[in-house]
């Protein structure tokens, strides 16, 4: 086994794996810009060297969905290799997903799944590697899954909390630990949108004074969010004039959801990333099962079935996953 990059680095175990949070990004209108990690769902990856050069990819028996074992258009796969990349480590490693996020929901599957197979990796070595340090390559494993660079889920779920990135440069962020009393109920409607196709429709140009009052919801939500006040967080996650009054046509009980949920008590709800995930928030564990059962009930009224969950932030991010023996 050769170890070239980093002199201090030598190989701890044979297999090692890690499980990343799912997470709900954009929060209204910090598009590209705000997301937070979630401990409803998470994907685990495996990683186990052998001795063929390079990164290959299967999927666990138990996985609940499958995808590419391209590595080079595989999310774990090219965060994988750009992991090893930055240990220096030239011999193979095998990537086996337990894929548990549906892809395409909006709650982040791409991002935990590269989260997890960087962290993995890293382990395998006995974590050399900060979180920092891995910033770039699960970046890079994101960029395949939605064709651009932004780290509004890659970043939660790498660091955990609620993360404020950069657009313009997202290995630039601030984190935000989320207090304990938030509780978010979760509806994933039966419907994919691919983040690709939902990026592809947004405008290029928006009117000024939008941009503007936009602005002023994000400064105003971002500030709401540091004080844990979370009537005035719900208030302005529904104010984003840019994105979501695009995209809240692609599901037709919108809407009616949202209206629900607000009826059941929550605070605020919007899309989670590109959706067709929606996401309220709440202060109580039960306010927030009401508001999920109302989500979900208007969502099926609709006619379209969905999965619901209520869960609270995940401030811990990625965490090595102990495997089990090998009898
Ligand atoms: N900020 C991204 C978007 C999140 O809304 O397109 C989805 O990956």
């Amino acid at each position: 086994l050769k170890v070239v990059g980093r002199d201090s680095i030598s190989v701890i175990k044979q297999r090692a794996a890690a499980w990343a949070p799912a997470s709900i990004s954009n929060l209204g209108p910090g598009f590209d810009v705000l997301g937070m990690a979630v401990d409803a769902w998470g994907d685990k990856i495996e990683a186990v060297l052998c001795n063929r050069p390079g990164v290959s990819i299967s999927y666990a028996a138990d996985s609940a969905w499958t995808g590419t074992t391209d590595p080079i258009q595989n999310t774990a796969g090219v965060s994988a290799s750009k992991t090893l990349q930055v240990l220096g480590y030239e011999d193979g490693v095998e990537i086996i997903i337990h894929k548990n996020i549906a892809p395409g929901s909006g709650v982040g599957s791409s991002a935990s799944s590269a989260v997890a197979a960087a962290w993995a990796v890293n382990a395998l070595f006995g974590l050399p590697l900060s979180k920092q340090e891995l910033v770039d390559a699960v970046l890079a494993g994101e960029t395949v899954a939605s064709g651009s660079v932004h780290g509004d889920n890659v970043i939660p779920s790498l660091f955990g909390g609620t993360v404020i990135v950069s657009a313009a440069d997202p290995s630039v962020y601030r984190r935000i630990r989320v207090n304990d009393d938030l509780f978010i109920s979760i509806i994933l409607p039966s419907v994919q949108i691919l983040t690709r196709a939902a990026r592809a429709m947004l405008p290029e140009n928006v009117p000024f004074q939008n941009a503007i009052r936009h602005a002023s919801s994000l400064a105003l939500l971002i500030d709401a969010l540091k004080d844990g006040d979370w009537a005035a967080f719900g208030r302005h996650i529904m104010e984003d004039e840019l994105v979501e009054p695009v995209r809240g046509q692609l599901l037709s009980c919108f809407e009616d959801v949202r209206g629900a949920a607000l009826s059941a008590g929550a605070h605020g709800c919007a899309l989670s990333g590109s959706g067709p995930a929606m996401f309220a928030v709440s202060e109580s564990p039960d306010v927030a099962e009401t508001v999920r059962s109302a989500m979900s009930s208007a969502c099926e009224a609709g006619g379209i079935d969905a999965t619901s969950i209520v869960t609270t932030a995940n401030n811990e991010g990625v965490r090595e996953w102990e495997l089990p023996e090998i009898a």
